[in-house]
């Protein structure tokens, strides 16, 4: 039996870091298809509309090697539920970084939840890499707002979009 492993990895990827693309490059390895949900309403208010959060992430994504035996990555809304989104993609994973021991009682929280309302869909953590353990959208966000140097937290392209959107 062949059967074929979808993951989504859900976000508001308000904008999207090199913290979520080094996710995103390692959960792929790990199912057969992936998929960015972007969440619609984030419950904040986002520095960026929900189709430019999309519009950067596709970018970035473009960029990321196609080779064969890689899942393929789609970037689909978030309009409800996560846990419903994930059943209509088909998911039997959902994939969350973990930077710092502060992210642990929201996602906790959150995964335990989830695992109630959907028993089937499980939430799987990936540590995030050394070199982006302290990166958040929202610090990123307070640095290019202060007129910090952000350039080494997100990709070009992405910096260039924050630039103009905080000017
Ligand atoms: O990048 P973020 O802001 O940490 O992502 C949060 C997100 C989008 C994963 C979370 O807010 C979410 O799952 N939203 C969908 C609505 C939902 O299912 N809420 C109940 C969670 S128990």
């Amino acid at each position: 039996m062949n059967v074929s492993r979808v993951g989504v990895y859900p976000g508001s990827f308000d904008p999207v870091t090199n913290g979520h693309i080094d996710i995103i490059s390692r959960a792929r390895t790990l199912v057969d298809r992936l998929i960015v949900g972007v969440a619609v309403n984030t419950g904040k208010s986002p520095l960026f509309s929900y189709d430019e959060r999309v519009e950067m992430l596709e970018a970035e994504l473009s960029d990321l090697e196609d080779a064969a035996g890689l899942a393929s990555i789609d970037v689909r809304p978030i309009n409800g539920l996560l846990v419903a989104f994930a059943k209509e993609c088909g998911a039997g994973v959902v994939v969350r970084g973990l930077r710092a021991v502060s992210d642990f009682d929201y996602e906790f929280q959150m995964a335990g939840m989830n695992a109630r309302m959907e028993p089937d869909v499980e939430t799987v953590f990936l540590m995030a890499s050394e070199r982006h353990t302290f990166i958040s959208s929202r610090l990123v966000k307070e640095v290019a707002l202060l007129g910090g140097d952000f350039s080494s937290f997100v990709p070009e392209r992405v910096g260039r979009r924050l630039i103009r959107a905080i000017s």
